[in-house]
């Protein structure tokens, strides 16, 4: 009876550290559609260090108005609604409802989006 059990925590462990590692892999693929992992901007800005950093901030020319006027900072909570909904996060975050920004929504809610936080906070 004890071996089972052992069995299976075992077993659960692999496969939920599967499950974030597929997630994470999953993601560097549809981020990387526009945006580079270093601090080279592409059709997005580049997301190296983006954990932590002020919005609008990197080096990158091509920010829609709301997102270069920022003033938040782009820690769990403003990450997690924006790669769910970017569409609706920017009306929020800047305070007009007919902000709009040029990243699509990515749908990347709940446990993905968590993956995908915990990937973009290593990029140092
Ligand atoms: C279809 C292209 C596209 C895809 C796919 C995309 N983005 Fe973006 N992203 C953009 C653009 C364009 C901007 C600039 C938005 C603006 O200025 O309105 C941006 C901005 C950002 C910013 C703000 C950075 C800053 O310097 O303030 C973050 C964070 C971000 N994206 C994360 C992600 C993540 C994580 C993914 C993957 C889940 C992703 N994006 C997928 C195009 C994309």
């Amino acid at each position: 009876m004890k071996k089972i059990l052992m069995v299976a925590a075992t077993s659960t462990f692999l496969v939920s550290g599967f499950a974030v590692t597929e997630a994470v892999a999953g993601t560097e693929k549809k981020c990387k559609a526009c945006h580079n992992f270093s601090a080279k901007g592409k059709v997005g800005p580049g997301l190296l260090g983006v954990f932590g950093r002020d919005a609008g901030t990197a080096d990158f020319k091509k920010y829609s108005n709301p997102v270069k006027a920022g003033g938040w900072k782009w820690d769990e909570e403003h990450l997690r609604a924006w790669i769910c909904n970017s569409k609706k996060a920017i009306k929020e975050f800047s305070g007009d409802k007919k902000a709009k920004t040029k990243m699509p929504p990515q749908k990347m809610c709940g446990e993905k989006g968590d993956a995908i936080i915990a990937f973009l906070k290593q990029l140092k």
